[in-house]
């Protein structure tokens, strides 16, 4: 699973898809550009779920709100006084680490060792080796699933202030050591606010404090009312939008998992109090439909129901991904109560309230939230649709299965030849299909080359041009995934694509 890793990072690079930021200065830390092939994956995220969640939605609409908000915003929604990450400094390295980083890695750990000891057991005892028995009975096993769960029932996603004499006690019994040196030495646990913070104004006197947005819930709370009376919306209805977020993350690695600077695609659905439950259960259901509709497997998603709340919410869950490191976030669905709009009142002195006219009253909705990180969705697809695949000659090959919708290009047109007149054939194709897809021309090495790189580049369709074309106007047509070559009159090409990329 390492090594598929780091096939994804290189192939990533290679074809050009993820680039490190600023790579010639050695990069910065936890912060990447897409490139020529990833732009497009990316948008094409973008535009499926934008599709699904605003067009598909009579009740839901879009906004694009400014990344700087006044200030008091991040007052109002917690952010400045309780996001926090628990951070514990080495004082023999002088190295930083995030505690429950550490504690999460001391888990893995653990894990790792159970898995060998069940890889040895199962070849010991061969055909009679049942895993659930040796699990629950074997003594070394089952302490280390104790050592486990003790860690897991007091550590929580995130820490309260509360929890960091806790988790300073944990570290010193678990005797976890620092990851690059080995040493305990450990001073206190300390919280650490994941905003950037830049200023406004030009004179140290007059200039004010503001942050770049570490979410884009606040951007729809804040514009709440503005889109309710202008778009004369009913409760229950949604607000939807896309932008960057920002997060001084302390431990920043797993490439474009976590971020400093990353793009959300979040939701918040308004709706009459007490009915949250219900929207909630249906929103969970509604998403995972729709990651499952991307066709990468039903075995590679979870949900994890939180038992620890963040102090605005009322049930929350993650719908998580089987990434090439393991089951992680990708979405969260948050049952978030009116907190933030009532926040929001209460420091801005405005109503934010919706009158319900078959209740004949006013009140302030609850809100149901969906969000999903957009480079974390790209790195799943990516990651999931990255396969070699061993060929019947003997031979392997390198494949991106990229869901057709979502593939930078629809199609690349090859002349089999550059000569006899297939090239003028093949740009007459490429120009004719533009305008409907996002399409390559290529030319240049052998076609069988080609086809490879198209294959490793997630291209669904080859249309290749060659002797047989001046003769009868048909070309052959190449599947990424099945390899399967088709003759088709040119005059099919378009409907034959489209029947695969449109949603
Ligand atoms: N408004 C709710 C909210 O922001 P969150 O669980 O903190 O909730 C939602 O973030 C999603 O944003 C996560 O499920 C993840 O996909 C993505 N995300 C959060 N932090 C990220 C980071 N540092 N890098 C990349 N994606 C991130």
């Amino acid at each position: 699973q390492e090594d598929h890793f780091k096939k994804v990072l290189s192939h990533a690079k290679e074809y050009g898809y993820v680039f490190q930021s600023s790579e010639i200065y050695d990069g910065l830390s936890a912060v990447y550009d897409y490139a020529q092939n990833g732009v497009e994956l990316k948008k094409n995220i973008r535009e499926y779920w934008w599709k699904a969640m605003v067009q598909m939605h009579e009740n839901i609409v879009g906004i694009d709100a400014a990344i700087l908000m006044h200030p008091t915003t991040w007052k109002a929604s917690g952010h400045v006084d309780a996001f926090n990450d628990p951070l514990i400094d080495n004082k023999d390295s002088k190295k930083r680490y995030r505690a429950d980083v550490l504690i999460e890695e001391y888990c893995a750990k653990i894990e790792a060792k159970i898995d060998k000891e069940v890889e040895k057991a199962a070849k010991r005892f061969g055909d009679a080796f049942d895993k659930e028995t040796f699990l629950s009975t074997n003594q070394r096993v089952v302490e280390y699933q104790e050592k486990i769960n003790a860690i897991l029932s007091r550590m929580s996603k995130s820490l309260s202030n509360e929890d960091l004499a806790d988790v300073k006690a944990l570290i010193e019994e678990l005797e976890i050591a620092d990851p690059l040196t080995g040493s305990r030495n450990w001073t206190e646990v300390k919280q650490f606010n994941l905003m950037f913070g830049t200023q406004i104004g030009a004179s140290a006197e007059n200039s004010t404090q503001v942050y770049l947005r570490p979410e884009t819930a606040q951007g729809i709370f804040v514009n709440f009312l503005n889109v309710q009376k202008s778009g004369r919306m009913k409760v229950p209805f949604g607000i939807a939008q896309t932008g960057k977020a920002f997060r001084n993350e302390i431990v920043a690695r797993q490439f474009i998992f976590r971020m400093r600077e990353f793009e959300q695609m979040e939701m918040q659905f308004f709706v009459k109090p007490g009915t949250q439950k219900e929207w909630y259960e249906q929103w969970k259901q509604t998403r995972l439909k729709w990651h499952l509709s991307l066709g990468m497997g039903a075995e590679n998603y979870r949900f994890h129901d939180h038992e620890k709340l963040a102090h605005y919410a009322d049930a929350a869950a993650d719908i998580e991904f089987k990434f090439p490191f393991g089951f992680k976030e990708l979405e969260g669905i948050h049952s978030r109560t009116d907190f933030d709009l009532k926040a929001h009142e209460q420091y801005s002195g405005k109503k934010l309230q919706y009158f319900d006219p078959e209740e004949n009253k006013s009140y302030v909705p609850y809100v149901v939230e969906t969000s999903v990180g957009l480079d974390r969705l790209f790195l799943a697809v990516f990651s999931n649709s990255l396969q070699e695949e061993a060929l019947e000659n003997g031979t392997s090959r390198t494949v991106l299965r990229l869901p057709a919708v979502l593939a930078p290009y629809k199609a690349a047109i090859l002349p089999l030849v550059k000569k006899d007149g297939l090239p003028e054939i093949a740009r007459e194709i490429f120009e004719d299909l533009k305008w409907e897809f996002n399409v390559d021309y290529d030319e240049k090495d052998a076609v069988g080359r080609r086809y490879r790189r198209q294959d490793a580049n997630g291209t669904p369709f080859c249309i290749t041009v060659d002797h047989e074309t001046l003769q009868d106007n048909s070309v052959t047509i190449r599947h990424r995934d099945s390899m399967e070559q088709k003759r088709v009159p040119i005059t099919d090409v378009k409907a034959i694509i489209k029947a695969e990329v449109d949603v």
